[in-house]
């Protein structure tokens, strides 16, 4: 498991997060894969753990999406600060997530074994992962024998918590829109409404509206007052 802060940005900034195919199911299970194949072979849990969580996280699609490799690298550089790894782990992490669609195989065991991870887990959407695409030895093993359910068994390595985890929930804050957000007339935003949604949203907190009134009323006057944009429901 990453860092719970790191998580939290996935959870933010990553479009597919809650998808299966793409999304944190499918990064836990490249995790464990990973953490698997590592006790076979010298390769830097770390490094894998954040691996499995970045290297699909900037997918503009679920399809052929050749550049979300390469955007997973920049994206873990502009986060640089929140990632606990030192510098020649860093390194080898955009590396991995940089090449791990169409990257040529480096001389590296900790790149060779995410890349592995993610292609064990290529059964969800129905592909069979073959040994001749695999690099550890155990790969080529479970491909070979279709011993792919023997993972299951496997669990993170303690150091990173519980496969299961559950990632911390996200706040929210419901606000009512009439003498709320706005005056009775709905004609201005009631003060300091403006600075108390924007410092909610810089810390996290997701904000949703309430109302007792018809959305076909309230829709437009929270957009001509410049207030829709704070909420996501
Ligand atoms: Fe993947």
């Amino acid at each position: 498991m990453i860092d719970q802060g790191v998580l939290y940005l996935l959870r933010k900034e990553s479009p597919f997060f809650d998808s299966p195919i793409h999304g944190l199911k499918h990064w836990q299970t490249v995790e464990r894969n990973a953490h698997y194949l590592a006790s076979f072979n010298n390769a830097d849990i770390e490094v894998l753990s954040y691996f499995a969580y970045f290297h699909d996280c900037m997918r503009e699609n679920e399809g052929r999406d050749k550049g979300h490799g390469p955007r997973a690298a920049v994206f873990a550089k502009q986060h640089r600060d929140l990632i606990p790894l030192n510098n020649i782990q860093f390194k080898q992490l955009t590396d991995a997530c940089k090449g791990h669609t169409y990257g040529e195989r480096p001389d590296c065991i900790t790149i060779n074994t995410c890349w592995d991870a993610d292609r064990l887990d290529l059964l969800r959407v129905g592909i069979i992962p073959k040994a001749e695409y695999l690099y550890n030895k155990e790969a080529k093993r479970i491909a070979d024998e279709n011993d792919f359910l023997h993972l299951n068994e496997y669990e993170v390595m303690p150091k990173f918590g519980k496969l299961n985890e559950a990632p911390a929930k996200t706040k929210k804050v419901v606000f009512d829109v009439d003498h709320t957000l706005i005056d009775e007339k709905g004609e201005s935003v009631r003060p300091g409404i403006i600075e108390l949604l924007k410092s909610l949203k810089d810390n996290g907190i997701e904000l949703a509206v309430w109302t007792a009134s018809f959305k076909a009323r309230s829709e437009p006057i929270l957009r001509n007052l410049g207030l829709i944009e704070y909420f996501s429901e």
